[in-house]
């Protein structure tokens, strides 16, 4: 049961029917799921989840899938939203929570867009998928695909962690490592899709991986007991998980399930490649791409994004703002956060952590605010990059 209603382009307001397989709008924009809310508001009260199965299918009925058999899952989403309370008091603000991405099925958040892109895919009948990825997001999809008994082709850097690369060959994805960056692999993916028969799916150039994402917002409220907090700090790539949490606030309001207050969402990159801060900072409604991007962080290794416009428009709505963090100092972040609090991040993570020291110490942050930061991802993934820089830090 779901209560989607249409597909439309928050650009040009253009409508689409649900029953076809989309890519961008014809004007160049990404598209998203819009839902009866009024009808769900009355069909589907927020104490009636309590019961439900822990998976961010909880949120069914909000979600795009038409019918149950299509559902392809591995328990993802759901994951805990851990008090971070010796980070709090270093940083000296009130409450620091981290919703921990790292216990996802293949141990990123990125299971979550690519549990319901997948399924959505299986179910208007898909046979192939190819994805340009940094990462995560290619061995994320290579798992689902491989459940669903759809062929994956999966376009990497050649210097992406080799986790990722590891695991997607043992999904039984085709991996193709490119000399380049992912917007080179989602070019290679362009050229040759149609004659290929590959369905695209892209981070925003199909409208389902959002809607996965935007469940960081149905959890993040339910778990802080439909209260959000005053400020969410998200590691910014492609900006699906904030674009995502966006929308996700706006239908529980629609819903009557939240209020009108919002978080201040801050968008994190890192300094060897920050468009959006760029664009931010200079008063833009889009980014320009960035050159020789470079960053340890390489899920944050994304030059140009097709949705740069919406994660502007979000991040002004939200009164909230973007910066960037060095290597060195998200780096600094991994053993510190560490000890203090049991969690391996993952390098994008940590750039969350370095820029709430950041915002702290101007005052952008106050100390009554309580705080959401994400680790988007589990450091042991990460090994191969890790262990030189760290040990070189730590013999510094
Ligand atoms: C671990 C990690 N964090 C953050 C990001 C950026 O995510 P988004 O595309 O939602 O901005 C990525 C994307 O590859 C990632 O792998
Ligand atoms: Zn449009």
């Amino acid at each position: 049961m779901t209560f989607t209603k249409e597909i439309a382009c928050p650009r040009c307001a253009r409508r689409f029917a649900l029953n076809q397989l989309l890519n961008l709008c014809p004007c160049g924009s990404p598209l998203l799921v819009r839902y009866d809310l009024k009808t769900a508001s009355a069909g589907l009260a927020k104490s009636s989840l309590r019961d439900r199965a822990p998976t961010l299918w909880r949120y069914r009925e909000l979600l795009p899938l038409e019918d149950d058999a299509n559902l392809v899952s591995l328990g993802e989403g759901f994951t805990p939203l851990l008090e971070a309370k010796t980070l709090a008091r270093e940083c000296g603000v009130q409450q620091v929570w981290i919703k921990d991405e790292a216990q996802n099925p293949t141990g990123s958040f990125k299971d979550r867009g690519l549990s319901v892109a997948v399924s959505r895919a299986k179910e208007l009948g898909v046979k192939k998928v190819a994805i340009p990825s940094a990462g995560n997001a290619g061995g994320s999809l290579a798992a689902y695909a491989a459940r669903a008994g759809i062929e994956a082709y999966v376009f990497m850097p050649k210097d992406t962690p080799l986790a990722n690369q590891i695991e997607a060959r043992q999904y039984g994805a085709r991996l193709t490592l490119v000399d380049g960056l992912i917007n080179d692999c989602g070019r290679i993916i362009a050229e040759r899709k149609v004659a290929q028969g590959w369905f695209d799916v892209s981070t925003l150039k199909e409208p389902y991986r959002v809607e996965g994402k935007k469940t960081m917002g149905y959890e993040i409220a339910e778990q802080l007991s439909w209260k959000l907090p005053d400020v969410i700090i998200y590691p910014t790539g492609g900006g699906t998980g904030l674009i995502g949490m966006w929308k996700a606030f706006a239908e529980m309001e629609e819903m009557g399930w939240l209020g009108k207050d919002r978080p201040r969402m801050v968008s994190v990159q890192a300094s060897g490649c920050a468009p959006i801060v760029r664009a931010f900072d200079g008063g833009k409604d889009t980014a320009e791409p960035w050159q020789n991007a470079k960053t340890i962080a390489s899920g944050l290794r994304v030059p140009q994004a097709v949705a740069d416009f919406l994660m502007l428009q979000t991040i002004r709505e939200s009164k909230g703002t973007a910066l960037s963090v060095s290597d060195d100092e998200l780096l600094a972040e991994i053993p510190r956060v560490g000890r203090a609090e049991g969690i391996f991040f993952c390098p994008e993570g940590a750039a969350c952590i370095a820029a709430l020291r950041q915002l702290t110490q101007r005052g952008w942050i106050k100390s009554s605010d309580e705080v959401v930061i994400f680790n988007t991802a589990t450091g042991l993934k990460y090994l191969d990059v890790l262990q030189p820089a760290l040990s070189r830090k730590n013999s510094d």
